[in-house]
């Protein structure tokens, strides 16, 4: 038995914005996530899965069920969940190793340890050389890394991660999702990934989470048995094209009825 890392039970949430009509983001969601394990979400536009990653986040106040780490109430933000948004969210006037930096300001170590511990991670992102540059320097993909690294250093347990990658061209997807996978080899976090990029969740999961047009609900759980690593042969497979049909089917029906197209 594997121990359950993140308990999702009959999570409810409402947006309530200061005028208009309250939107019913998620209903009744239950999910169970295992140490270790790489989960995606995917889902039609708006169905709730970044409202999902800020629950768990804490940035958000729960409305009605429970949320739990290791057993224990999510109430605020916390060192243990780390998270990466689409939109890099660097601070344009640090560096990349002030940007990583930050993330240890409020840990107790003295300056060469944070320093060393920056270093560690921009090597990790495989940005070395990049250190004192700018993100008004730096591609799309390298912000991303800086974001990555900023997270990681703080190491947290989970690391919850928002179309990290939407915002990126093809190829350099391609390079940051084969290199986020040897990180989470090396780290063993518990990972929630959300994506509009089935392949992109099929390639990296282990198990894919398709939810359903809003109020976001769970409509299937898709367990990928594929081995790992996930090269060009297992990608090449039969059964990978098997997997990413039968996923884009479930998210195509909820696209319908998302779009009002069918009911
Ligand atoms: N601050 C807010 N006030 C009101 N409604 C909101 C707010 N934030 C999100 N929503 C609505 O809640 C629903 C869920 O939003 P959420 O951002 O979680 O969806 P999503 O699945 O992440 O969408 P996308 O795939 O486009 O990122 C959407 O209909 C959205 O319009
Ligand atoms: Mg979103």
């Amino acid at each position: 038995m594997t121990n359950t890392k993140i308990k999702f039970e009959n999570v409810e949430f409402t947006y309530i914005p200061p005028s208009g009509r309250p939107v019913r983001a998620l209903e009744r969601l239950s999910l169970d996530v295992a140490e270790n394990e790489f989960v995606s979400i995917v889902g039609p536009s708006g169905c709730g899965k970044s409202t999902l990653l800020y629950l768990l986040g804490g940035f958000l106040p729960l409305e009605h069920g429970e949320i739990t780490v290791d057993g224990r109430k999510v109430s605020k933000p916390g060192p243990d969940r780390g998270i990466v948004f689409q939109h890099f969210a660097l601070f344009p006037w640090k560096t990349v190793r002030q940007n990583v930096l930050y993330g240890l300001e409020r840990k107790k170590m003295d300056a060469a340890q944070r320093d060393e511990l920056a270093q560690k991670y921009i090597d990790l992102v495989k940005l070395t050389g990049f250190e004192d540059s700018w993100p008004a320097q730096l591609s799309g993909g390298m912000k991303q890394r800086v974001a990555i690294a900023r997270t990681l250093v703080t190491d947290p347990d989970v690391l919850l991660m928002d179309e990290p990658f939407g915002a990126l061209d093809a190829q350099t997807r391609g390079i940051l999702q084969e290199e986020l996978l040897a990180i989470w080899g090396l780290t063993r976090k518990t990972v929630l990934f959300v994506t509009h990029d089935v392949h992109e969740a099929v390639l990296l999961s282990d198990r894919v989470i398709v939810m359903s047009a809003r109020p976001g609900r769970i409509k299937s759980t898709v367990n990928i048995d594929l081995p790992r690593p996930r090269n060009s042969e297992v990608t090449r497979s039969q059964n990978f094209a098997s997997y990413c049909d039968e996923i884009w089917g479930l998210v195509r029906e909820e696209a319908l009825v998302a779009s009002g197209i069918k009911t």
